[in-house]
């Protein structure tokens, strides 16, 4: 099978052009102006953009999590990413406290088999960091291609890890060649806040974006960012929402020490006006929390300095039933909000199209770096000869406004319902097949692969 994708205005994160592509097979097999070849299809992309397929490197499906599952499986949730112009996603294992991580990666194994449509990879979530632990870490990396190692500092009791353990962790990755991830927030001191709130009676969905205040995020995203550097590992904080948080990083950067940093599309779009909703706030408890105006405009700031990496999703969805868990206490709502399916648009919207974003960084957050810094570039990422053709043609001038009823996600409400963006994706393909073309799917359930990934050095 092959195809001539035509006249479109192609964008890496290094450079733009107007040009050609041939795929031939899963892969890309020519790039330049006018090419002459004889395709099975051929696709004219004039007056559209022509990118890489987006990556999302943080979403987690059908997740067990708080007393039940994130709604989105590996079916639903990669064609919803599909839709959107995202091809491959990471997803993450979590590891069950007092068992192992490779019965964790059989049980994710299982979830994902023969389901996905999109190409899809695992982080490695280490809850319970001991000897045994440690034994698997080289054979992760080495043997499963899983060379991303996640950590989380609050959700105590089912999640988190201590510093003991996380020097530890950090200190076996580093020598297998693998990365240390984090959700940086202080989980003691959220605790202790959830504990103060509830006894004073306040339990509506405000008090979850009340209890976790700014500093909880910026004291353990200093503190991780400290124990990175003193083990040498390369260290990534994921989901990062505030201006004391990226000024850790800043102040790291300053010091020439190396702390990744991602954010999510929700950080940089929504803002904590809507706690203000009453129960149906709930529709946006998420941790860390929806944050100030601020907050957004420094992250915005953050990824045109280059301090921010990555711009992914957290795409942790759950059904309005399942937010009512918590009804009578906001500690009790599932976490999480559905974006898989809009971060490529929202962000071209609110970047590209307001003047934030060139679009060569549009792709590097949205694609190449998520590639690069989890090791599979350039066979990700990237327009390039012999890289897998995931390209996503992109109409940037058609409008349209999002919504629970022509969305995709398996939520029965939208986190940014009647949100007008500018920009919309028209045809995927991914590993040379079109995926989907005008909101059509022409690919089976199943046709997404695992991505076994390489070792990684944190190094863009
Ligand atoms: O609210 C969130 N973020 N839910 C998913 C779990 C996590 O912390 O990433
Ligand atoms: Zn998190
Ligand atoms: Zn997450």
């Amino acid at each position: 099978m092959s195809i001539l994708i035509k006249n479109g205005h192609l964008v890496n994160a290094a450079e733009d052009f107007k040009g050609d592509i041939y795929i031939e097979g899963e892969h890309i097999a020519e790039i330049g102006e006018n090419l002459k070849r004889d395709a099975d299809q051929v696709i004219d992309a004039a007056g559209k953009l022509v990118f890489p397929g987006g990556i999302d490197p943080h979403v987690h499906l059908d997740m067990p999590f708080m007393g039940t599952y994130s709604a989105d499986d590996y079916s639903t949730g990669t064609l919803a990413a599909l839709h959107g112009g995202t091809t491959m996603v990471i997803d993450f294992i979590l590891q069950t406290q007092g068992k192992s991580l490779h019965d964790a990666l059989t049980t994710w194994q299982e979830k994902s088999k023969d389901k996905a449509y999109g190409d899809y990879s695992y982080h490695m979530a280490v809850t319970d960091y001991n000897e045994d632990t440690k034994k698997e870490i080289r054979q992760m990396v080495e043997e499963e291609g899983i060379t991303s190692f996640k950590t989380f500092m609050a959700y105590k009791g089912a999640l988190m890890i201590d510093d003991n353990q996380m020097v530890g962790l950090m200190t076996e990755v580093k020598k297998c060649g693998g990365m240390v991830t984090v959700h940086a927030t202080n989980g003691d001191m959220i605790d202790h806040l959830i504990q103060k709130a509830k006894k004073e009676g306040n339990l509506s969905p405000l008090y979850h974006y009340l209890t976790q205040p700014e500093v909880t995020e910026a004291e353990a995203s200093a503190r991780f960012g400290d124990m990175a550097n003193y083990t040498g590992v390369p260290a990534y904080i994921v989901h990062m929402t505030c201006e004391g948080a990226l000024n850790s990083v800043r102040e790291a950067t300053k010091r020439n020490q190396v702390v990744l940093a991602e954010t999510c599309i929700q950080y940089l779009v929504l803002d904590a006006s809507l706690y203000d909703k009453g129960f149906e706030s709930a529709k946006w408890v998420m941790s860390p929390p929806l944050r100030e105006k601020k907050d957004i405009d420094s992250l915005w700031a953050g990824l045109e300095q280059g301090l921010i990496k990555v711009v992914a999703t957290d795409h942790c969805p759950f059904t309005w039933e399942q937010k009512k868990m918590g009804e009578d206490d906001f500690s009790k709502i599932p976490n999480g909000h559905p974006a898989i399916e809009h971060r490529m648009e929202l962000l071209y919207s609110e970047g590209v199209a307001k003047g934030r974003l060139t679009l060569p960084k549009y792709v590097e957050v949205a694609s190449t770096n998520a590639a690069k810094l989890f090791g599979m570039y350039p066979r990700k990422g990237c327009l390039a000869i012999g890289s897998d053709a995931d390209i996503v043609i992109f109409d940037p001038q058609e409008r349209h406004t999002i919504s629970v009823k022509t969305h995709h996600m398996n939520t029965d409400y939208s986190g940014y319902e009647g949100h007008e963006v500018t920009g919309k994706t028209k045809t995927v393909i991914l590993r040379g097949k079109v995926a989907i073309d005008d909101g059509k799917v022409h690919i089976e359930k199943g046709y997404g692969q695992f991505v076994f990934r390489n070792k990684v050095d944190g190094k863009l």
